[in-house]
């Protein structure tokens, strides 16, 4: 290896703080032995692939331009900052692991977020969530208080702040990704769009799902608007200053959730079960669904996150596990020791009818099946496998839920509502 400076690096890194000079010779001495030691976090520059980065402190790096027959000319050396502004967003994330990434969750202590930031955490990243803290920001991560939903709150809180990478668990409506992109062009190596699969056009022509599937959800204004960000993402995504990866995630839960067809976030469908009411399945319950673990959905995300042949790309990450919804009901009547589950068979039509809030997510998701290839992520991030059965899984959140009787979110509308479309389907021409 032959390794040289130009005039414009010595000037550099003459004006350098001394303490800095010395870890910068001290991290050229590990360069010489090893270009790849991780501690120098050797990047690809992302415009002009002959260019690498190598970290020299937490707050310095340096640049070269690497020759071939192994030939090193450093061009550039200064602030993680000063990089920033020269650089802008150019720096290659690898596929393997980058150490102590500076991530912000948008969201992050939520029913799927809290799991991937515990995750990404766990693997060495400085964590950041923005939330209105209501729910505990675990003490380890950065928690900065703004309401996502004002914009100017948003720009006060992050003033200053500059991630590495973003994960918005929080866009539902165009402005809330154009705030983003105001915020965080130009700042970021990558920015991940938490989506959802109910973007999927329905009902489905093909399965299963693939990424390329068409896209269109003519029941469901939460899937148009996800469509929508999607869409507005990926042409500002063109832009190498704001490097997009999207995620799909599709019916996920954590132990906060017994998942289900009328309202997941709350106990109330599970309660009725265990107090030997009766609930509703649509249709015949014979149609196919994925649940999907948030623990395993967080090990695809997190294998996405600073992986560079993810910019630019659209994945859903989802269990291959698919029961029919009868097996569902099943398992979580199971789970909660109740032996004569009474569940009642009423077409969708008929339940949308009664409960017209209750269309966008059966017709415009849960009514059709939800069966979704994993090839792409499992290609791009190979350690991804869902190792939750949702026997295991809804068994870990009924127990859970029952010791922590405060966070089971019970919904007396709710309640009226399952009671109001069953009573009225057993009446139906009898009136
Ligand atoms: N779970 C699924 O089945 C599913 C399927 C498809 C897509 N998704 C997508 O996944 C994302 C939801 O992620 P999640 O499950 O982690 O969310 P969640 O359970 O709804 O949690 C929301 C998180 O954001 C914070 N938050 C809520 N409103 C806020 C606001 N106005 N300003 C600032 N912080 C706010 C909450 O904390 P505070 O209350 O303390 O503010 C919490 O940390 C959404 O984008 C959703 O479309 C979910």
């Amino acid at each position: 290896m032959r390794s040289l400076g130009t005039t414009a690096f010595w000037q550099s890194y003459r004006e350098l703080p001394t303490g800095i000079r010395d870890a910068a010779r001290a991290a050229y001495k590990k360069f010489l032995l090893d270009p790849a030691h991780p501690s120098l976090q050797l990047e690809r520059l992302r415009s002009d692939p002959r260019f690498w980065s190598v970290r020299v402190t937490r707050d310095f790096r340096a640049v070269a331009q690497r020759l071939e027959s192994d030939t090193w000319i450093w061009v550039w050396i200064g602030s993680h900052n000063d990089f920033d502004r020269r650089f802008p967003a150019q720096v290659a994330l690898r596929t393997s692991r980058v150490l102590l990434m500076k991530i912000l969750f948008l969201g992050g202590t939520g029913n799927i977020s809290a799991e991937c930031a515990a995750l990404l955490y766990e693997r060495g990243h400085e964590i950041l969530v923005v939330t209105r803290g209501r729910n505990a920001v675990p003490a380890n991560y950065q928690a900065i208080v703004a309401d996502r939903k004002d914009a100017s709150a948003m720009r006060a809180a992050l003033q200053g702040v500059r991630p590495e990478v973003v994960i918005n668990f929080l866009g539902y409506d165009l402005p809330d990704v154009r705030v983003d992109y105001e915020l965080f062009n130009g700042v970021v190596r990558q920015y991940l769009f938490i989506s959802s699969t109910s973007v999927y056009e329905k009902p489905p022509r093909k399965l299963p799902l693939t990424e390329d599937a068409p896209v269109g959800n003519a029941w469901w204004e939460y899937a148009q608007k996800k469509v929508a960000c999607e869409q507005w993402l990926r042409q500002r995504g063109e832009e190498p200053s704001f490097p997009v990866t999207i995620v799909r995630p599709s019916h996920t839960y954590s132990k906060r959730w017994v998942p289900n067809a009328v309202s997941s976030g709350s106990y109330t469908f599970a309660a009725r079960l265990e107090q030997g009411k009766p609930v509703f399945v649509h249709d015949d319950g014979e149609s196919p669904w994925t649940l999907t673990a948030a623990a395993d959905f967080a090990v695809g995300l997190a294998g996405l996150v600073g992986n560079a042949d993810a910019i630019g790309e659209t994945f859903h990450i989802t269990s291959d596990e698919v029961l029919t919804w009868n097996q569902i009901y099943a398992e979580i009547a199971a789970a909660l020791a109740v032996e004569s589950p009474q569940i009642v068979k009423v077409p969708t039509d008929f339940i949308c009818q009664m409960a017209p809030q209750l269309t966008g997510t059966l017709k415009g998701d849960k009514a059709h099946p939800g069966v979704f290839d994993n090839s792409k992520i499992k290609r791009f991030v190979p350690e991804f496998r869902c190792r939750k059965p949702f026997r295991a899984g809804v068994r870990e959140s009924v127990s859970w839920l029952r010791e922590h009787p405060d966070q089971q979110n019970l919904r007396p509308d709710l309640d009226t509502l399952i009671e109001r479309v069953i009573r009225a389907w057993e009446r139906r021409g009898s009136d």
